[in-house]
């Protein structure tokens, strides 16, 4: 094994809230680890205490079995959740001026390349779309050539397209051998990025894992969704869980040919109905109660 980060017995009080409440992982080199989380849950504040940003309240964080000195910040990336881009610069000046900082440099034209900038490199920051942004961005947070790249919600606010994009970016850092650390609030995402991933809700790490696993083990069955109003009575006449949605109901049926026999029994219209397996977001709502996102 390859540690490349330990984390130990975080804490993070403020005086109305613990941000970060004895939360303790570790990350393999060459992995991508998600924190997945709704707002608030305290992933950012986990990322960025991490970082050495935000001073803890207690715990241990460990980069290659030591304390973070100068070679932690030597060798990490980060891309924040809000940044501003400076004005008056062009894309291609921005990475320039960043790379001019460090020693240890990534090649400009690899980097143009991974994060699909030629088209934008001589428009003004300020005319860039929220895609060609987060682009930028991440490249910025490569300027280093890092080990390590933290990515507080690359995607967040992105179209499809630019989400897929972003992937793609993110599969080739991986492919260099990097570690990333990312968070999201997009459960697709965290499925198709992550190696392993933690659930955060109340600064706390409620489940962790690699996804196929996490699901397999706690949530490996289907959902049936039907978008019109079914009484409660009939809802609990069917072995499993349910729970109801703005236009319709979950259900989470022990037995799926039972469940679509009962419902056709008692003449429930089934032309709407959608039958998915359960996902990251029906496992959130299953450990907590709630929905990852509202
Ligand atoms: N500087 C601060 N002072 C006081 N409370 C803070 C501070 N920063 C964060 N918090 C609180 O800590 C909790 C965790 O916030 P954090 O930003 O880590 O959440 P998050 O999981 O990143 O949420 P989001 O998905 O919205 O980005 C929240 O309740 C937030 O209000
Ligand atoms: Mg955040």
């Amino acid at each position: 094994m390859n540690t490349v980060l330990e984390v130990k017995n975080l804490t993070k009080f403020y005086p109305e809230v613990k941000a970060i409440n004895g939360v303790s992982f570790s990350i393999e080199k060459g992995i991508c680890f998600g924190l997945l989380g709704p707002n608030g849950a305290g992933k950012t504040t986990t990322i960025e205490v991490i970082e050495g940003i935000v001073p803890p309240t207690s715990g241990e964080i460990l980069y290659r079995g030591k304390s973070r000195g100068a070679r932690f910040r030597e060798e990490v990336g980060i891309q924040f959740q809000n940044t501003e881009l400076p004005a008056f610069l062009s894309v291609k000046e921005t990475l320039e001026t960043f790379r001019s900082l460090y020693g240890r440099k990534s090649d400009m034209d690899e980097l143009i390349e991974i994060c699909y900038l030629q088209e934008i490199l001589n428009h003004d920051n300020r005319k860039i779309s929220g895609g060609q942004k987060q682009r930028l961005l991440l490249a910025m947070a490569l300027a280093n050539d890092p080990e390590l790249i933290f990515l507080d919600e690359p995607t967040t606010g992105l179209d499809p397209q630019s989400r897929r994009h972003l992937w793609d970016i993110v599969r080739n850092i991986k492919a260099r051998e990097k570690t990333v650390v990312l968070t999201t609030h997009y459960m697709e995402e965290a499925q198709i990025l992550c190696d392993i991933i933690a659930i955060m809700d109340y600064g706390k790490i409620i489940a962790a894992g690699p996804p196929e696993k996490l699901l397999e083990e706690q949530c490996s069955g289907t959902a049936v969704i039907l978008h019109e109003h079914i009484d409660e009575k009939t809802l609990n006449s069917i072995q499993g869980n349910w729970v109801r949605m703005k236009d319709g109901v979950e259900i989470y049926p022990e037995n799926l040919n039972d469940c679509i026999k009962t419902l056709m029994n008692l003449g429930i219209n089934l032309s709407k109905m959608t039958v998915r397996p359960q996902n990251l977001e029906d496992l959130f709502l299953k450990l907590t109660g709630k929905r990852l996102r509202a």
